[in-house]
């Protein structure tokens, strides 16, 4: 049986990884802040798969909940096979109306977790052979949009860069970039979705779905849906400052402050 740690698995894109791998037998290592919702999630894929599901609370804004999640990673004693690394948030406001406090925990979380879980989580699957990572990014990383654009863009390239230096060594990386999900996300950021058209919405199920195939079958960039694959090739031949009017308009109608 092979474990994994989810980051942010309490509700949206990594619940469902956690739906997910749970149905294939694995078993998992929850991280999120609110304790009493891992307690709760951990019972229940307990109880209905049968598999070992450890909580771990932990705030990766914050260096003491990074170091604990890194921890986690390096003991060699109860390995974890698959590191999903997920946890994410959106910011109310656009740049300069967020605080610079909010913009550097965007930063911590996006960027420095990711970086830190990731070493910590391919160190000890290279000395055993094998391990993957799927990085959660975004396909706000192919456009300008602010911080947390800019923080998925460094994701990407951060994950490409690891695999291609990893190659042969076993383990797998994958960044995962969706679109528009239905989940907390949106409501958790203050942000207005009216603007956001029906058809760009896609299921975290099927999205879980299709990146698990995408990472098995070694892909190092998973767009898993064909309307945000189409929507990415027009966007490659966008010039930068039209596809930065549209992006900064798109799904950031912000409620009051
Ligand atoms: N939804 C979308 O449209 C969309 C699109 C592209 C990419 N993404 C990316 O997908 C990832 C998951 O987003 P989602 O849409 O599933 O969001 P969500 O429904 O709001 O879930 C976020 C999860 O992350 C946890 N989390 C948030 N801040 C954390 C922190 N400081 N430390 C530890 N855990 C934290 C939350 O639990 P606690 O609050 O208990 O900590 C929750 O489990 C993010 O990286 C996001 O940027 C989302």
């Amino acid at each position: 049986m092979t474990t994994a740690l989810i980051t942010g698995s309490t509700a949206g894109i990594g619940a469902a990884f956690a739906r997910r791998l749970a149905t294939q037998g694995h078993n998992l290592v929850l991280v999120a802040r609110d304790t009493e919702r891992l307690a709760e999630q951990a019972t229940e894929l307990h109880d209905r798969h049968g598999i070992e599901a450890e909580v771990l609370s932990a705030d990766l804004s914050t260096e003491r909940g990074i170091a604990a999640v890194e921890a986690r990673l390096g003991d060699r004693t109860h390995p974890v096979d698959l590191l999903v690394n997920n946890a994410g948030f959106g910011n109310k406001g656009r740049y300069l109306d967020v605080s610079m406090a909010d913009e550097l925990a965007m930063i911590k979380v996006h960027v420095e977790a990711v970086l830190r879980l990731t070493s910590a989580a391919t160190e000890s699957m290279r000395s055993r052979g094998r391990g993957g990572v799927v990085n959660v990014a975004s396909v706000a990383a192919f456009v300008p949009r602010g911080t947390y654009g800019a923080s998925k863009a460094w994701v990407v390239q951060f994950t490409q860069g690891a695999a291609r230096d990893l190659a042969g060594s076993g383990v797998r990386l994958m960044a995962l970039c969706p679109g528009f999900v239905r989940t907390e996300f949106h409501q958790r950021a203050g942000m207005g979705t009216d603007n956001i058209p029906g058809w760009l919405w896609l299921d975290a199920d099927k999205l879980v779905a299709a990146a698990l195939a995408d990472l098995a079958r070694g892909k190092t960039v998973s767009i898993p849906d064909p309307r945000y694959k189409a929507l990415m090739g027009v966007v490659k031949l966008t010039p930068r400052g039209i596809l930065g009017g549209v992006s900064s308009r798109t799904g950031r109608k912000y409620g009051p402050q």
